[in-house]
């Protein structure tokens, strides 16, 4: 990626953080990428997530232990040195962001002596006599909706690592691979374990598809196989894609409901425009959903009536999508101001994640899904007079689990950009 694109990048962060320091009477605001974390009684380590808020400085994935110094005319990277023979002392990556930047290599903590007196840190670390200042975190949260053009690179970049994974998974299933097979060819195209997968990967065969966040890897072939559920990203310079495609074995009734899935879901995502109330979208969906189980022979209700009942949230639970960014589930969603006020979910969408309009270049999934899950037909059996389901053809259908669609999209004035969907085109 051109450097420039990263400098600009670091234009805006240091516009926004001098508004910060303005607007908290600060001199430096100290950010920590944070330590290791370890298994319960033991040495091994979790797999390193640096805080987003000092990724977000850096063209690289970030280690533990460094920290970001930021002032109005100064960018500062604090750098663990520390000789250890246990471990590889990270070296400071090579490239032309360093211009930029003045570096300091440390080995204990003597720098934070040499910070202004009025400084603050933010992130998963204690400083002596620097005070964790909790609202200028939410403040500066506020921003990191809106991507730069450096942010959307990575995320797109994120989005074509995944997209080969995916195609390698898929290729793998119909040859016959089971679901730990078909993760190893995931990872294997992606390049990428579990220190760089931005979440653990879902891979669900069959019934399994059914299970929302299904992570558990079957080592077993299925002597039947109908479907694959991949929900699995990859990351860039840290920042995440979050992708969920499904695959079929067969040509049949099944994949005309996906193809009708994939339908709604386009258009839903087509909508993904600036000043759009997501909650809408997300409602659109739940109707798009029940128009699927009525065309489809699956409820004989309207879709007024099914909505009435909550038929439709018992085959599509969960919301239509997120924020996405440094974190998959990137932090802001329901925040809608920098002083940290939040506009909760719906009560009759309490999964929904994503209440703040939208905006242009925020990046967001949208994600439908329609999925038979064995106890929310037994709710809707059992709770919902009159629902009109088809159950000896649902029943039929729970072998294949569900179907779920998801692409990264960033929000525009007046177009939208599926940065998944661009992915699959180039691969
Ligand atoms: N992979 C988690 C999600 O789609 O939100
Ligand atoms: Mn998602
Ligand atoms: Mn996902």
């Amino acid at each position: 990626m051109d450097n420039a694109v990263y400098l600009h990048h670091l234009d805006v962060l240091l516009q926004r953080y001098k508004e910060a320091l303005s607007q908290f009477k600060l001199d430096a605001i100290v950010v920590a990428s944070g330590a290791l974390s370890y298994y319960y009684h033991d040495d091994n380590s979790h797999p390193f997530k640096p805080y987003a808020g000092a990724q977000q400085w850096l063209p690289f994935a970030l280690p533990a232990n460094c920290y970001v110094v930021i002032k109005a005319d100064q960018l500062e990277l604090i750098w663990p040195a520390k000789q250890d023979f246990w471990h590889m002392v990270n070296a400071v990556p090579e490239g032309e962001w360093q211009s930029a930047w003045q570096i300091t290599p440390v080995e204990n903590q003597d720098w934070v002596a040499a910070l202004p007196t009025h400084c603050a840190l933010i992130g998963p670390a204690n400083l002596e006599g620097v005070p964790n200042l909790a609202s200028l975190e939410t403040w500066l949260d506020f921003y990191r909706a809106v991507k730069t053009d450096y942010e959307i690179e990575c995320l797109s970049k994120a989005s074509h690592i995944a997209a080969a994974g995916h195609k390698a998974a898929s290729d793998a299933f119909l040859a016959g691979a089971s679901e730990f097979e078909v993760h190893l060819a995931y990872l294997n195209a992606t390049r990428q374990d579990a220190a760089y997968t931005p979440y653990p990967n879902i891979i669900g065969i069959n019934e399994h598809a059914a299970v929302l966040h299904y992570e558990q890897k079957d080592h077993l072939r299925s002597f039947r196989p109908l479907t694959l559920l991949v929900d699995a990203g990859a990351t860039y310079n840290g920042y995440a894609s979050d992708i969920t495609r499904t695959t079929l074995a067969l040509n049949d009734d099944f994949k005309a409901l996906h193809d009708d899935v994939n339908t709604l879901q386009q258009r839903i995502a087509n909508q993904s425009l600036d000043g759009q109330s997501f909650i809408e979208l997300h409602d659109q969906t739940v109707a798009g959903i029940a128009d699927i189980l009525r065309t489809h022979d699956l409820c004989s209700l309207s879709v007024e009536e099914q909505i009435a009942k909550r038929i439709p949230q018992h085959f599509y639970p969960h919301g239509l999508g997120h924020l996405l960014g440094l974190q998959v589930h990137d932090i802001g969603g329901r925040q809608i101001n920098h002083a940290g006020d939040t506009k909760p979910s719906p009560a009759e969408s309490p999964f929904l994640r994503l209440t703040r309009p939208l905006q242009e270049n925020m990046v967001i999934t949208i994600e439908p899904g329609l999925y038979f899950i064995p106890m929310l037909l037994d709710q809707l059996k059992a709770d919902v007079p009159q629902h009109g389901c088809n159950f000896a053809k649902i029943d039929k259908l729970l072998p294949y689990g569900g179907i779920r669609i998801e692409d990264n999209v960033v929000v525009g004035k007046s177009q939208i950009r599926n940065l998944t969907r661009e992915a699959f085109d180039a691969l």
